[in-house]
């Protein structure tokens, strides 16, 4: 084998010529590897002794696309459009060898081979949508010429990954080879190509398929239709859908022109920057500084969970869904069975969206074992304590724990506020205590607060992580404070909402600018969702605010069809003139004069406290990076991914205008709006959040 360079190797095998390519993790198209292939392919090409060529990856994966990090920065070394030249004008057969995942660029240099033979277990697709993108080295005007323009469009809409079975029936592949051993089918396919002189395929001459769509933007207009609530507030998925029309209505390389104008424009603006910055944020997450990558683990087979409630059953869908047996604790039968009827009812309705089929949601309740003995969980390896938000009622619970469990169990709570550090001290092994925040529904929600505790142990730490990564969670590791990272930056909103509100703008214009934001919903809309009586007491109530009077009034939100909104029968929220009137009384009350804020300032004056707590949450090191914290607001609280998070969002605002909105709002809204320290001393240093590291 001969190197052609640190990454790239050439090497002949009978009449094929092999070209290896060897850069780890996942072969991205840096420059690296681009000069490589641009080499490998000239050398390969005049290679008087072969008449085919295999391009090849080593590791776990096919190329898995273009090289992230590189974006932004100044071009290095050949371009991948004189890459995909080199390999679509080769004078020889060109066969992809496909394994792991051909991703973005990586799929699109496969579709300028002349075939492709991949593994069962190989997925191929265009991501690029997540990274606020579109494939910009062809795969717009190829795909669809061979999977047709309405797959084309669902493919890079969605950014599925394909397996290499539907790939197969899609032609996007045009052999299967035996996992293991795709290096001896690809050859042998090479020189099956070259003994039945099949031709030198070239995807973009096929123009059958995108003809057939021709003069019918009436397709086009329905798929935008159909997913307009997907594409909400993203700018990818209209120019992805502007390329696949382009490939239909026009010459390949117009198309490719268009192709170019459209990724460009994306590329050089926010969203995908937001989205970009979220790709290697939802990576880092998962490293903490001072519990390195290979610290021991618990092994986590069994699990027992306290409370059969909403939070209780939901977290138990998790891990059965992944195999691990659950043993679900509640005091009464009536609550047990109550909790296990919502499980199962939640499971049969996915059932019958086809998700899975009844046997499986059988075999999912046989791994659930339901008990009102708590001594039964006495042998698990990790137990979630989902009761009632009451500290005397978890300290009971980890009095009790502390005495029956075994050693070295894994002790989590779901608390969403409560102090974990006191929890923990009614124990003698504050060392195995963490918490573990879910959120609702747990089963469906991707968030996962991992909160940990003054004496939590870094081996408790890394396996609640791994166990986060198992049950498909993304999860933050934070620290112990009142509502802990995401919801103590939700207080700061909705203490600047309940400003807002009592100095005369109305509920459902706050909820409207948050929604326009990118936001599923604003402050109070959420808030008829959840239930206005969560924590109210009807026989405590004495009307000393705005929310105990909707409650009297039974407006406790959508489940009783009136809250901060009125609801029609199909729950379509109205603004209600009740809730006004209470509003505008209690404003009268307070002696305020009524002032609708504009929206801008609306908007400046919901996020700007947003900001300043997650700065404090920051310095007082309650999360690790900036980016943990706008990874938990996406993946919690639906902050729109094409803004990329709140402390994101500040960053490409500029810090010194943050600091400076929060000055010309700080005399007359007060403590919330005083730049934090840390706020302010890295706008005053010209530093943004994303930078910035614990010392
Ligand atoms: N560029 C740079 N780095 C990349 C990368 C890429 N395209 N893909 C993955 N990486 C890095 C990750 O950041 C991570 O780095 P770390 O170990 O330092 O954190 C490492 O590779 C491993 O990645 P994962 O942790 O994600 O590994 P998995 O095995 O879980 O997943 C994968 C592998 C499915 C390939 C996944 O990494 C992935 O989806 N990658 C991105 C694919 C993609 O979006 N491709 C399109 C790129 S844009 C493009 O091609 C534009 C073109 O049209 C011109």
């Amino acid at each position: 084998m001969a190197a052609i360079n640190a990454v790239t190797d050439l090497s002949n095998v009978g009449k094929v010529s092999v070209i290896t390519l060897n850069s780890p993790p996942v072969n991205a198209l840096s420059a690296d590897v681009r000069d490589g292939l641009a080499a490998a392919f000239k050398q390969a090409g005049a290679d008087a002794s072969t008449n085919a060529i295999v391009l090849i990856c080593a590791g776990r994966t096919f190329i898995a696309g273009a090289d992230i990090s590189e974006f932004g920065k100044a071009p290095r070394g050949a371009s991948l459009f004189e890459v995909q030249t080199s390999i679509e004008n080769s004078p020889k057969p060109v066969i992809g060898a496909i394994h792991g995942t051909a991703l973005g660029g990586g799929l699109e240099v496969a579709l300028c081979c002349h075939y492709r033979v991949a593994v069962p277990s190989a997925k191929c697709g265009l991501p690029e949508v997540h990274l606020g993108l579109l494939p910009g080295a062809g795969g717009t005007q190829r795909l669809p010429r061979i999977v047709g323009p309405e797959k084309a469009l669902e493919m890079v809409t969605s950014g599925s990954h394909m397996g290499a079975k539907q790939c197969l029936a899609m032609g996007l592949v045009d052999e299967l080879a035996e996992e293991g051993k795709l290096r001896e089918a690809a050859i042998a396919f090479a020189e099956k190509v070259v003994a039945e002189k099949r031709p030198l395929r070239k995807v973009r001459d096929s123009n059958e398929k995108v003809e057939a769509l021709r003069g019918k933007p009436e397709v086009f207009a329905a798929f935008r239709k159909a997913n307009a609530r997907k594409f909400r507030g993203f700018m990818a998925p209209e120019s992805n859908i502007k390329c696949i029309e382009a490939a239909v209505n026009l010459p390949f390389d117009e198309g490719l022109k268009e192709e170019r104008r459209l990724f460009t424009e994306l590329m050089s603006g926010p969203q995908s920057a937001a989205q970009r910055y979220t790709f290697f944020a939802e990576r880092e997450v998962w490293k903490i500084p001072d519990v390195p990558a290979d610290t021991p683990q618990i092994p986590v087979n069994t699990v027992g969970i306290i409370g059969a409630g909403t939070m209780g059953g939901g977290i138990a869908m998790n891990f059965v869904n992944v195999g691990i047996p659950v043993i679900i604790v509640e005091t009464t039968q009536e609550a047990l069975d109550r909790g296990m009827k919502v499980v199962r009812g939640n499971y049969e309705r996915s059932a019958k969206n086809g998700r899975f089929t009844m046997e499986q949601v059988e075999q999912r309740m046989a791994l659930i074992k339901p008990t009102t003995k708590l001594e039964d969980i006495a042998q698990v390896d990790l137990v979630i304590e989902a009761v009632f938000e009451r500290m005397e009622v978890k300290k009971e619970i980890f009095t009790k724990l502390d005495a029956i469990m075994k050693p070295g169990a894994i002790l989590g709570t779901n608390t969403s506020a409560l102090n974990i550090d006191e929890i923990a001290s009614v124990t003698k092994r504050p060392h195995d205590v963490i918490g573990l925040h879910f959120f609702s529904p747990a089963n469906v929600m991707r968030l996962l607060e991992v909160v940990r505790a003054d004496h939590t142990s870094k081996p408790v730490i890394a396996t609640s992580m791994a166990i986060a990564k198992k049950i498909g969670k993304i999860a933050a590791l934070v620290g112990v404070c009142p509502g802990f990272v995401g919801n103590r930056i939700l207080a700061a909103r909705r203490r600047a909402a309940e400003q807002l509100l009592m100095s005369g703008t109305m509920p459902w214009d706050i909820d409207r600018v948050l929604y326009d934001f990118g936001f599923p919903m604003g402050v109070y809309a959420m808030s008829d969702l959840a239930g206005l009586d969560l924590g109210w007491v009807k026989a405590e109530s004495k009307g000393l605010t705005i929310r105990d009077r909707l409650c009297e009034l039974d407006r406790r939100g959508q489940k009783t069809g009136k809250g901060w909104y009125d609801y029609d029968e199909n729950r379509n929220p109205t603004p209600s003139p009740v809730t006004e009137g209470i509003i505008k009384e209690f404003i009268t009350k307070a002696g305020n004069t009524p002032r609708q804020a504009p929206d801008d300032e609306i908007l400046e004056r919901c996020l700007l406290p947003m900001i300043n707590e997650g700065a404090k949450i920051l310095a007082e090191r309650k999360a690790i990076r900036a980016s943990d914290i706008d990874i938990i607001y996406q993946a919690g609280y639906g902050f729109p991914a094409y803004r990329g998070g709140p402390m994101f969002y500040a960053d490409q605002m500029g810090l010194d205008k943050v600091v400076a909105r929060m000055k010309h709002y700080a005399p007359q809204w007060g403590a919330d709006f005083e730049p934090a320290a840390l706020l302010a001393e890295l706008a005053a240093s010209g530093k943004r959040f994303q930078d910035w590291r614990a010392a």
